[in-house]
């Protein structure tokens, strides 16, 4: 395949990102977006439904940036329409949503990945490969946490992006990336989740609420490695506060998303270190994401644009066949799987299987 041409569908806050992101990649052209306001230009075809995109022959790959109640519709009509999709996430609702998407997918096999953009920041990359190759010894257990502060004060209130009463408002907002997060990095599914969740105020601007505030999570891996995280808006100043840490043997690594560029290495012998992304300390597949000569501080923007030059390469040469870095559908399932379990678990006060 020459150039992909791509639809995005959705031009709000990520959908603007998208476009941003697309135009820093060789090979791809942005041919038309969907839009809701009908005056907008982005130097590009508008079309005034999202159906003009998936009926367009001439579109290659999809881009849905539309709000997660619309992503199930929107996907599996642009999978039916034989075009590659990258989604944003969370995949779906719940588990059941979720799973009706990689059903048509089976059906209808095409290339398609969540908004996980996380996974493709080089230091996260370099984190993941320290872990695999066991240079920081045996894993001993790890936490995380996402934290913002749209939901800080006992009045704010805002239905974008969720309904303001789903049960796992936040857990799904931002734990969606926390946990696909830990489950990248540490090479590992997630076996059974123990939550406890939080309301902090019943009700905001006169609407009762019962959707969770701050989440707090006890995770079991498949490989036995056990965890803690925590998801929170109501965390007054933290701004886009995602972190891992994974404690081994030998040292501990971690990773805050507010200071994108860095690796910490934490050691009793050896004292503390900071790698910044340089392809003398870095490996091979994390240097690969480093798009800017070392001290050019690469953040949340090249993280995104990598993702989507890693989905739109497995295109190109056909491997999205085969195992890919970035967040499938099906890990999209899983992590849907892991909120579902948690709010079984919120209620029911038991470790709870995370069945997908
Ligand atoms: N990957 C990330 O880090 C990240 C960050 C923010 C949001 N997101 C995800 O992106 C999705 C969108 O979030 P957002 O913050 O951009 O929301 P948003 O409300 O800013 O944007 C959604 C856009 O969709 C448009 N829209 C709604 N119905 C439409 C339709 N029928 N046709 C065309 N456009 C329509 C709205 O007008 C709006 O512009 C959510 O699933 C969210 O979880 C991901």
């Amino acid at each position: 395949m020459d150039g992909i041409r791509v639809g995005i569908i959705g031009m709000g806050f990520i959908g603007k990102l998208h476009l941003d992101a697309l135009r820093r990649l060789d090979g791809v052209e942005v041919s038309a977006v969907s839009t809701s306001h009908p005056n907008a230009e982005f130097g590009c075809r508008i079309c005034n439904s999202w159906q003009e995109i998936i009926d367009d022959p001439s579109i290659d790959a999809v881009h849905n940036c539309l709000p997660q109640a619309m992503h199930r519709e929107v996907n599996i009509a642009a999978m039916a329409a034989g075009k590659h999709i990258y989604s944003e996430k969370p995949l779906g609702m719940d588990t059941s949503d979720a799973m009706s998407q990689l059903k048509a997918l089976k059906e209808h096999p095409v290339a398609a990945a969540i908004g996980h953009q996380y996974r493709a920041n080089a230091a996260v990359a370099e984190l993941r490969e320290r872990i695999r190759s066991g240079s920081a010894g045996k894993v001993l257990f790890f936490s995380g946490r996402y934290f913002q502060d749209s939901l800080a004060h006992g009045d704010d209130y805002s239905e974008r992006r969720l309904p303001e009463n789903s049960p796992a408002r936040t857990l799904s907002d931002l734990g969606s990336h926390l946990l696909d997060l830990s489950v990248h990095v540490l090479g590992s599914r997630i076996r059974k989740v123990m939550a406890l969740m939080q309301t902090h105020y019943s009700e905001r601007q006169g609407h009762p609420i019962h959707s969770d505030d701050t989440t707090f999570l006890l995770v079991e891996m498949e490989n036995g490695v056990c965890g803690t995280l925590a998801v929170s808006k109501a965390a007054h100043g933290h701004k886009n506060d995602l972190f891992l840490s994974v404690s081994c043997s030998e040292e501990e690594l971690s990773w805050s998303q507010e200071m994108p560029d860095r690796l910490s290495i934490w050691s009793r012998e050896k004292g503390n270190a900071v790698l910044f992304p340089d392809s003398r300390f870095f490996s091979d597949k994390a240097s690969r994401l480093t798009t800017l000569p070392a001290g050019h501080v690469m953040g949340w923007a090249d993280a995104l644009r990598n993702s989507m030059a890693l989905f739109h390469s497995s295109i190109r040469d056909g491997s999205w066949r085969g195992d890919v870095d970035y967040a499938t559908f099906a890990d999209g399932c899983h992590v849907s799987a892991a909120i579902d379990a948690a709010v079984l678990s919120s209620s029911s006060g038991r470790w709870e299987e995370v069945e997908a």
